[in-house]
């Protein structure tokens, strides 16, 4: 997808018509306004760009309006408003053909930026190119506004990040298990907590090795995708929704744990959080194995890095670490606009084993 984040500001200076939209009908909205706009830019004989522009603003508002040619216009109808923004950075996306397929790609951005890491702010636009006689070669420019990029060691990355990267292909979903823990298979045994386990490739694999696994998600729709891919596989495993940041107060207790790209999507408050309840649901003497981006991983695209240090120090209490070691993360093979390094992200894996 062609699409860039550009930290230059631009600004747009607008006249036009504004209106609410109810049920997400932007189209129809959109094309109202379109109308009762050009219908009033041409009544008082104003010279524009021609270009149409639907910005669309918070609250379930919209905007459809023009730029004039000459800023100062002496007789400008009432009914055509002006609307001056600035994108402070946003991401530009020049899409070439049918305007009936914007929705979509509307979509894939929203899920390309949340996978980036990006937080969409506002407003967003389009800008139609000029009348093309060929639809399939009609051109839009989508501006997405976008807030400063969030510090990674204060916010964890949210719920509705995780919706919109599921809405469409998460890059973790490879549709078969990790390998970093193919390779520790022999050493788990007993009772297995998947802690954020997606849609359970992982937690699937241990399952059909005859561990008796538990996988929590806070998400609804991973977990049901996992339950399913468990029915077509004929492969019996427990799947929950369940806050990873609530495992202390789980009256559960597990023989080992795996977690596979969650420990990285914390803030430096939520990692003790969840560190602390990972202590509290694995016995003594229990092992969790953990994947993680590594700080070796270049680039700010995806979670967050972690370095050797900052895993020494989040197990240094009640755990000893048994091993840190440097792998690579797999990714889907068909992911676009990620620049990850060749072979996966880097990534650690590491090996704790709780106190006593
Ligand atoms: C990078 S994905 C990895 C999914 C899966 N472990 C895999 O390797 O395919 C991280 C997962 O953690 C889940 N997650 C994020 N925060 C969570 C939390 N606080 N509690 C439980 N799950 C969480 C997300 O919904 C997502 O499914």
């Amino acid at each position: 997808m062609n699409s860039e984040i550009i930290e230059e500001p631009i600004r747009f200076h607008l006249h036009g018509i504004s209106g609410v939209v109810e049920n997400e009908k932007y189209g129809e909205v959109g094309l109202r306004l379109m109308n009762e706009m050009w219908q009033a830019v041409k009544g008082a004989k104003i010279p524009t760009t021609g270009i149409n522009h639907w910005v669309y603003l918070p609250d379930g508002k919209m905007f459809v309006g023009v730029e004039l040619r000459t800023p100062q216009q002496p007789a400008i109808p009432d009914q055509l408003e002006p609307l001056d923004f600035e994108l402070p950075r946003y991401l530009k996306h020049v899409h070439v053909g049918q305007y009936q397929a914007l929705p979509q790609k509307w979509k894939d951005l929203k899920t390309q930026l949340a996978a980036r890491g990006e937080v969409i702010g506002s407003p967003s636009l389009e800008v139609y190119g000029h009348h093309c006689e060929d639809p399939a070669k009609a051109e839009t420019t989508i501006f997405i506004g976008l807030k400063a990029k969030p510090d990674q060691k204060t916010t964890t990355i949210d719920r509705t990040t995780f919706e919109s990267i599921y809405s469409g292909q998460p890059p973790w979903e490879i549709g078969r298990p990790q390998k970093a823990f193919l390779d520790v298979a022999e050493q788990i045994t007993g009772s297995l907590l998947d802690a954020g386990c997606g849609t359970g490739d992982n937690a699937l694999f241990f399952a059909s090795r005859g561990i008796t696994v538990t996988g929590i998600d806070f998400l609804a729709e991973p977990i049901k995708l996992a339950k399913r891919k468990a029915t077509e596989r004929g492969v019996t495993a427990t799947f929950l929704v369940k806050d990873a940041l609530t495992l202390k107060a789980w009256s559960e207790r597990f023989d080992s744990a795996i977690d596979s790209g969650l420990f990285h999507v914390f803030s430096d408050d939520d990692r003790r959080r969840y560190v602390c309840g990972l202590a509290t649901v694995v016995k003594p003497g229990g092992r969790l194995f953990l994947l993680c981006f590594s700080d070796a991983e270049p680039g700010e695209q995806g979670p967050r890095r972690v370095s050797r240090k900052e895993i020494e120090d989040a197990f240094a209490e009640g755990w000893v670490v048994e091993r840190i070691e440097a792998t690579r993360f797999e990714v889907r093979a068909d992911l676009k606009d990620f620049s990850f390094s060749e072979g996966g992200p880097k990534a650690w894996f590491v090996v704790v084993r709780r106190a006593g």
